[in-house]
Protein backbone atom coordinates (compact mmCIF):
# COMPACT_ATOMS: atom_id res chain seq x y z
CA UNK A 1 0.00 0.00 0.00
CA UNK A 2 1.60 3.17 -1.04
CA UNK A 3 0.18 6.43 1.03
CA UNK A 4 1.74 9.66 -0.15
CA UNK A 5 1.71 13.08 2.33
CA UNK A 6 1.67 16.23 0.13
CA UNK A 7 0.92 19.98 0.67
CA UNK A 8 2.89 23.37 0.46
CA UNK A 9 6.49 24.14 2.36
CA UNK A 10 5.50 25.44 5.57
CA UNK A 11 2.22 22.94 6.18
CA UNK A 12 4.18 20.96 8.93
CA UNK A 13 4.81 17.50 6.81
CA UNK A 14 8.39 16.97 8.03
CA UNK A 15 6.85 16.97 11.53
CA UNK A 16 4.02 14.83 10.66
CA UNK A 17 6.54 11.94 9.08
CA UNK A 18 8.18 11.96 11.92
CA UNK A 19 5.64 11.45 13.88
CA UNK A 20 4.18 8.82 11.83
CA UNK A 21 7.12 6.80 12.22
CA UNK A 22 7.23 6.77 16.03
CA UNK A 23 3.22 6.07 15.90
CA UNK A 24 3.34 3.17 13.03
CA UNK A 25 6.52 1.83 14.13
CA UNK A 26 4.47 -1.63 14.55
CA UNK A 27 3.21 -1.63 11.22
CA UNK A 28 7.20 -1.20 9.93
CA UNK A 29 6.73 1.12 7.23
CA UNK A 30 8.78 2.10 4.52
CA UNK A 31 9.10 6.07 4.71
CA UNK A 32 10.95 7.61 2.11
CA UNK A 33 10.76 10.90 0.61
CA UNK A 34 11.00 12.71 -3.03
CA UNK A 35 13.42 14.66 -3.48
CA UNK A 36 15.77 11.10 -2.59
CA UNK A 37 18.99 11.40 -0.88
CA UNK A 38 20.45 9.43 -3.67
CA UNK A 39 23.02 10.87 -6.40
CA UNK A 40 19.88 12.14 -8.05
CA UNK A 41 18.08 13.64 -5.48
CA UNK A 42 21.21 15.47 -4.69
CA UNK A 43 21.26 17.05 -8.59
CA UNK A 44 17.98 18.24 -7.97
CA UNK A 45 18.52 20.12 -4.73
CA UNK A 46 21.36 21.74 -6.87
CA UNK A 47 18.96 22.24 -9.35
CA UNK A 48 16.66 24.05 -7.07
CA UNK A 49 19.69 25.94 -5.47
CA UNK A 50 20.69 26.86 -8.93
CA UNK A 51 17.30 27.82 -10.64
CA UNK A 52 17.64 26.11 -13.32
CA UNK A 53 15.40 25.99 -16.58
CA UNK A 54 12.50 24.68 -15.36
CA UNK A 55 12.33 22.40 -17.86
CA UNK A 56 15.63 20.79 -16.76
CA UNK A 57 13.97 20.94 -13.14
CA UNK A 58 11.13 19.44 -14.01
CA UNK A 59 12.75 16.52 -15.44
CA UNK A 60 15.07 16.06 -12.87
CA UNK A 61 12.53 15.58 -10.59
CA UNK A 62 11.20 13.10 -12.83
CA UNK A 63 14.19 11.15 -13.17
CA UNK A 64 14.67 11.50 -9.12
CA UNK A 65 11.15 9.57 -9.39
CA UNK A 66 11.23 7.12 -11.66
CA UNK A 67 14.72 5.78 -9.77
CA UNK A 68 12.78 5.96 -6.55
CA UNK A 69 9.91 3.58 -8.29
CA UNK A 70 12.35 0.82 -9.32
CA UNK A 71 14.81 1.19 -6.09
CA UNK A 72 12.43 1.96 -3.62
CA UNK A 73 8.94 1.89 -4.06
CA UNK A 74 8.17 -0.89 -6.41
CA UNK A 75 10.54 -3.66 -4.34
CA UNK A 76 8.82 -3.10 -1.19
CA UNK A 77 4.87 -2.97 -2.62
CA UNK A 78 6.16 -6.19 -3.90
CA UNK A 79 7.06 -7.29 -0.73
CA UNK A 80 3.75 -5.93 0.77
CA UNK A 81 4.90 -3.20 2.48
CA UNK A 82 3.50 -0.06 4.00
CA UNK A 83 5.02 2.71 2.15
CA UNK A 84 5.09 6.38 3.18
CA UNK A 85 6.38 8.95 0.77
CA UNK A 86 7.08 12.64 2.29
CA UNK A 87 5.97 13.85 -1.41
CA UNK A 88 5.77 12.18 -4.75
CA UNK A 89 4.18 12.81 -8.36
CA UNK A 90 1.65 14.70 -6.81
CA UNK A 91 4.08 17.85 -6.02
CA UNK A 92 5.22 17.75 -9.38
CA UNK A 93 1.92 18.53 -10.83
CA UNK A 94 1.14 20.94 -8.01
CA UNK A 95 4.42 22.47 -8.33
CA UNK A 96 5.60 22.05 -11.69
CA UNK A 97 2.33 23.27 -13.35
CA UNK A 98 3.34 26.76 -11.83
CA UNK A 99 6.96 27.07 -12.89
CA UNK A 100 6.08 25.59 -16.15
CA UNK A 101 2.99 27.22 -16.66
CA UNK A 102 4.76 30.34 -18.69
CA UNK A 103 6.86 28.04 -21.04
CA UNK A 104 4.57 24.96 -22.18
CA UNK A 105 0.63 25.88 -23.15
CA UNK A 106 -0.15 22.66 -21.08
CA UNK A 107 1.96 22.43 -18.19
CA UNK A 108 -0.06 19.84 -16.65
CA UNK A 109 -1.11 17.78 -19.58
CA UNK A 110 2.56 17.85 -20.57
CA UNK A 111 3.40 16.46 -16.62
CA UNK A 112 0.93 13.65 -16.92
CA UNK A 113 2.35 12.63 -20.08
CA UNK A 114 5.95 12.08 -18.96
CA UNK A 115 4.57 10.59 -15.79
CA UNK A 116 2.32 7.97 -17.77
CA UNK A 117 2.72 4.33 -18.13
CA UNK A 118 5.36 3.76 -15.39
CA UNK A 119 4.59 5.75 -12.33
CA UNK A 120 2.60 4.09 -9.87
CA UNK A 121 -0.39 6.22 -8.02
CA UNK A 122 -1.00 6.28 -4.62
CA UNK A 123 -3.49 4.63 -2.86
CA UNK A 124 -4.18 7.28 -0.62
CA UNK A 125 -2.72 10.55 -0.53
CA UNK A 126 -3.08 12.99 2.93
CA UNK A 127 -3.12 16.97 1.68
CA UNK A 128 -2.05 19.08 4.13
CA UNK A 129 -3.34 22.37 3.33
CA UNK A 130 -2.79 26.33 5.31
CA UNK A 131 -3.43 29.96 4.33
CA UNK A 132 -0.37 30.78 2.66
CA UNK A 133 0.27 33.25 4.91
CA UNK A 134 0.84 31.39 7.68
CA UNK A 135 2.69 28.90 5.81
CA UNK A 136 4.77 32.35 4.84
CA UNK A 137 5.30 33.33 8.64
CA UNK A 138 6.70 29.46 9.15
CA UNK A 139 8.90 29.62 6.59
CA UNK A 140 10.59 32.76 7.54
CA UNK A 141 10.32 31.44 11.24
CA UNK A 142 12.11 28.39 10.65
CA UNK A 143 15.20 28.86 8.40
CA UNK A 144 17.26 31.57 6.80
CA UNK A 145 17.56 30.49 3.09
CA UNK A 146 14.70 30.07 0.89
CA UNK A 147 14.05 28.08 -2.21
CA UNK A 148 12.51 29.44 -5.01
CA UNK A 149 9.33 27.98 -4.52
CA UNK A 150 8.83 29.63 -1.34
CA UNK A 151 7.18 32.80 -2.59
CA UNK A 152 3.66 33.54 -0.96
CA UNK A 153 1.72 33.83 -5.02
CA UNK A 154 3.44 31.00 -6.29
CA UNK A 155 2.86 28.64 -2.68
CA UNK A 156 -0.90 30.02 -3.18
CA UNK A 157 -1.03 28.82 -7.21
CA UNK A 158 0.64 25.40 -5.92
CA UNK A 159 -2.07 25.08 -3.36
CA UNK A 160 -4.86 25.75 -5.38
CA UNK A 161 -3.48 23.09 -7.49
CA UNK A 162 -3.27 20.49 -5.06
CA UNK A 163 -6.70 21.42 -4.26
CA UNK A 164 -8.05 20.98 -7.78
CA UNK A 165 -6.24 17.51 -7.89
CA UNK A 166 -7.97 16.54 -4.94
CA UNK A 167 -11.03 17.26 -6.44
CA UNK A 168 -10.44 15.57 -9.31
CA UNK A 169 -9.99 12.45 -6.96
CA UNK A 170 -12.04 12.73 -3.91
CA UNK A 171 -11.56 9.19 -3.47
CA UNK A 172 -7.82 9.33 -2.78
CA UNK A 173 -7.09 12.17 -1.14
CA UNK A 174 -7.87 13.36 2.28
CA UNK A 175 -7.58 17.14 3.27
CA UNK A 176 -6.38 18.12 6.22
CA UNK A 177 -5.85 21.43 7.83
CA UNK A 178 -2.75 22.32 8.84
CA UNK A 179 -3.72 24.86 11.45
CA UNK A 180 -4.30 22.32 13.53
CA UNK A 181 -2.18 21.41 16.72
CA UNK A 182 0.27 18.35 15.46
CA UNK A 183 -0.61 15.84 17.50
CA UNK A 184 -4.29 15.99 17.01
CA UNK A 185 -2.79 16.07 12.68
CA UNK A 186 -0.37 13.08 14.09
CA UNK A 187 -3.22 10.94 15.70
CA UNK A 188 -5.40 11.89 12.96
CA UNK A 189 -3.68 10.56 10.31
CA UNK A 190 -2.18 7.41 12.19
CA UNK A 191 -5.60 6.73 12.46
CA UNK A 192 -6.92 7.11 9.06
CA UNK A 193 -3.56 5.25 7.88
CA UNK A 194 -4.57 2.08 10.46
CA UNK A 195 -8.16 1.91 9.37
CA UNK A 196 -7.16 2.01 5.86
CA UNK A 197 -4.77 -0.96 5.37
CA UNK A 198 -7.19 -2.99 7.58
CA UNK A 199 -9.25 -2.17 4.70
P1 LIG B 1 11.10 19.55 0.33
O1 LIG B 1 10.34 18.31 0.54
O2 LIG B 1 10.52 20.80 0.89
O3 LIG B 1 12.57 19.39 0.82
P2 LIG B 1 13.25 20.16 2.03
O4 LIG B 1 12.28 20.08 3.17
O5 LIG B 1 14.49 19.39 2.28
O6 LIG B 1 13.50 21.56 1.51
O7 LIG B 1 11.30 19.72 -1.25
C1 LIG B 1 12.10 20.73 -1.78
C2 LIG B 1 11.32 21.65 -2.68
O8 LIG B 1 11.06 21.02 -3.92
C3 LIG B 1 9.96 22.08 -2.14
O9 LIG B 1 9.88 23.51 -2.25
C4 LIG B 1 8.97 21.44 -3.06
C5 LIG B 1 9.73 21.23 -4.33
N1 LIG B 1 9.31 20.08 -5.16
C6 LIG B 1 8.85 20.34 -6.44
O10 LIG B 1 8.74 21.48 -6.88
N2 LIG B 1 8.51 19.28 -7.24
C7 LIG B 1 8.62 17.99 -6.84
O11 LIG B 1 8.29 17.07 -7.61
C8 LIG B 1 9.09 17.74 -5.50
C9 LIG B 1 9.23 16.32 -5.03
C10 LIG B 1 9.43 18.81 -4.69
Amino acid sequence: MLITIEGIDGTGKSTLIRNLSETLRDLKPVITREPTSTWIGKQVRRGIAEEIDPVAEALLFTADHAAHIREVIRPALSEGKLVISDRYSDSRFAYQSVTLNAILPDARGWLDAIHRGWTIVPDRTYLLTIPVDNAMKRLSDDRDDTEHFEKADILSRVQKNYLMAAERDPERFVIIDAMLEKEKIGSFVAESIRQFVKQ
